[in-house]
């Protein structure tokens, strides 16, 4: 069976409540597609108007952080019952931000992946290698290892709702994208991982995107290649062009 096509915007911390609220109407006619899931992953604050914003439409959304515990004396964190109350159904768990400027671990990681699924969040697990490791050549090493470490205890039912991320850091923000060629090789690594972890149907169920300064002018090419099932974008999500990477 053919994989569904999923096109998140992460849209890190850029955003106010009434400019969020107004990308939305921008977007609104631009991301129509019923082929393909879109996603709109953004900071907290904007959850309650743009899940209100795109009510109605093929849009689903998507937060970029949460906490493991239901409540309690957690200052400053929200949980994953806040957030489906709020009408979220995405989660972004293991972005490179998160990993690399918050200090998230692949401890913390794999428990916010199994929190995810115990509450009905659908987790989108990011990995990526940095330049240090691409130019070593040890990042596929580094790849498998997040993925055991953060996969670790989730059964194969799971893993078949599972969205994986590759976002190479070096082309996060950067301008520089992995040739389709480069992204194809890990995503279709980790497809194989995910055989040899669980088995053929999870590997052909699991959905995999790139992620790393894809734009409108590269998406096609890269949404080519058989393993890439799709994207997680962050500064083109912001603009008009979200809609030609939706349609490419
Ligand atoms: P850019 O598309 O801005 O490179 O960001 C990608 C990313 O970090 C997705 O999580």
């Amino acid at each position: 069976m053919a994989r569904r096509r999923i096109i998140a915007g992460n849209w890190k911390m850029n955003k106010t409540p009434s400019e969020a609220v107004e990308l939305c109407a921008t977007l609104k006619d631009l991301v129509k597609n019923d082929a393909v899931d879109v996603v709109y992953c953004v900071p907290a604050i904007d959850i309650v108007p743009v899940v209100q914003a795109v009510k109605g439409t093929n849009v689903s959304v998507g937060a970029e952080n949460f906490y493991i515990e239901d409540k309690g004396a957690f200052t400053g964190e929200i949980s994953a019952p806040m957030l489906k109350d709020a009408g979220v159904e995405y989660i972004i768990i293991g972005q490179s931000e998160r990993r690399d400027i918050f200090g998230e671990n692949d401890i913390l990681i794999n428990q916010k992946v199994k929190k995810a699924f115990a509450s009905g969040l659908k987790p989108i697990l990011c990995c990526g290698e940095s330049l240090a490791l691409r130019k070593a050549g040890t990042y596929k090493e580094w790849i498998k290892r997040q993925i055991t470490w953060d996969l670790d205890g989730i059964t194969k039912d799971q893993v078949m709702n599972l969205v994986i991320a590759y976002e190479p850091i070096w082309a996060i923000g950067t301008g520089e994208t992995a040739t389709a060629d480069q992204a194809e090789e890990v995503c279709r690594m980790i497809r194989e991982m995910i055989a040899d972890m669980y088995d053929a149907e999870a590997a052909e169920a699991v959905r995999i995107q790139y992620g790393g300064s894809m734009n409108a002018a590269n998406a096609a090419e890269l949404l080519s290649k058989p393993d890439i099932d799709g994207g997680l974008i962050g500064g083109a999500s912001l603009k008009p062009d979200f809609g030609q990477i939706v349609n490419a």
